[in-house]
């Protein structure tokens, strides 16, 4: 992995954060490096029995000789980002970059009680759409004019492509999903940025010649959380059937689970030039298969899936993952056949 990009292809919550964290370890990249909105995002990490949930600093964190960087795209909420380096002891890892901008208490505030935000649109109430509105307007306040944040204060891009130069590694961490992008999503149900690779290569100062792989993740059963138009969702009791209720990071609620749909990957994937698919929660589709770590184990069921996701979108599926733990994960990257049978 010389400069790899990994970001959502649905509507967010596809297991990112867990994928990353593979990765992370795995592959031993220099540098993780997250882009994004901010700590509107919860990635969820498992990893050897303990469960984390990270708003702000980037999941790579588990692999210990990481730096971790938060990109000058992205908004920086103080107090979330001091209770996770100390709860997490990243004390001397994270840098930030000086020019992200600042979530400040009348932010969160906004974005709390305004009704169009918080009512119909289901925001997660965490500040950043009103931060990004500051932003735009240039009244917000950047990390370097915070007497608290100056522990941390760096230039990412540089710290990157420094990196590069000298042939290591850099992952970079995406949040939130395709179908919830500014741009790209089912505006107005959508949070208030880009969310696609390319955005995510700006968040952080990477060129778009530098970037050499981008991952998009996809889940079996896609979710929603917030308001917004979601095709393929299925009823309520449905999900509750076949087990496969989930409720978000940040904000608790409910996630809607629906069915997997092809057109939405495919229009994803091209916009996110995905070179490979991570596919998650396989072993939702077949709890037989949790924990896999061959794909010859996976079953039939689980391999023809994985080939209809690789017809609907056109690309390689390279990582499927088996379960939230870390280490529950097929790994097809060393593969030189396509052997997916
Ligand atoms: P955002 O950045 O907020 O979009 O989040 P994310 O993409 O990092 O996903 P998040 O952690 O919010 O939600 C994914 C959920 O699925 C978490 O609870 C994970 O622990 C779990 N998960 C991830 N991969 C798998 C998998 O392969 N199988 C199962 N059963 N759960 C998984
Ligand atoms: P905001 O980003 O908090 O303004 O929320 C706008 C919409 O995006 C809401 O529907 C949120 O639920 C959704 N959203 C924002 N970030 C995430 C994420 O990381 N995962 C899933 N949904 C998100
Ligand atoms: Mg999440």
């Amino acid at each position: 992995m010389p400069a790899t990009i990994l970001v959502g292809g649905f509507f967010g919550d596809e297991g990112k954060g867990k994928i990353i964290a593979y990765l992370a370890r795995h592959d031993k990249p220099e540098v993780v490096a997250r882009g994004g909105v901010g700590p509107n995002a919860g990635h969820t990490v498992e990893v050897e029995g303990k469960k984390y949930a990270l708003r702000m600093v980037p999941s790579g964190f588990v692999q210990e000789s990481a730096r971790l960087l938060i990109g000058s795209g992205v908004l920086v909420d103080p107090r979330v980002l001091r209770r996770e380096v100390a709860s997490f002891g990243l004390e001397g890892r994270v840098g930030v970059d000086r020019r992200c901008g600042i979530i400040e208490l009348q932010h969160i505030e906004e974005d709390t009680k305004n009704a169009h935000l918080k009512g119909k649109i289901g925001s997660t109430g965490s500040g950043c759409g009103p931060a990004n509105a500051a932003r735009a307007l240039r009244t917000a306040r950047q990390a370097k004019d915070l007497e608290e944040l100056q522990e941390f204060v760096c230039d990412v891009p540089a710290e990157i492509n420094g990196a590069l130069e000298r042939g290591k590694g850099v992952l970079v961490e995406g949040t939130q999903g395709f179908g919830i992008s500014l741009l790209y999503g089912t505006y107005p149900f959508v949070t208030s940025k880009d969310t696609t690779a390319s955005q995510m290569a700006a968040d952080v100062g990477l060129g778009p010649t530098r970037v050499d792989e981008v991952v998009v993740v996809f889940k079996s059963f896609p979710t929603r959380v917030g308001e917004g138009p979601f095709e393929t969702q299925m009823a309520e009791a449905k999900a509750a059937e076949l087990q496969i209720e989930e409720f978000g990071t940040v904000t608790g609620r409910k996630r809607r689970i629906g069915v997997w749909d092809g057109k939405m990957a495919a229009y994803s994937a091209m916009i996110n030039g995905a070179t490979t698919v991570a596919l998650s929660g396989v072993d939702k589709l077949d709890p037989s298969c949790r924990g896999v770590r061959e794909y010859g184990e996976l079953s039939r069921e689980v391999r023809d899936f994985v080939q209809r996701v690789e017809q609907d979108t056109r690309v390689p599926v390279k990582l499927i993952s088996t379960g939230p733990e870390v280490s529950e994960i097929v790994d097809l990257r060393g593969e030189k056949l396509k052997i997916k049978n």
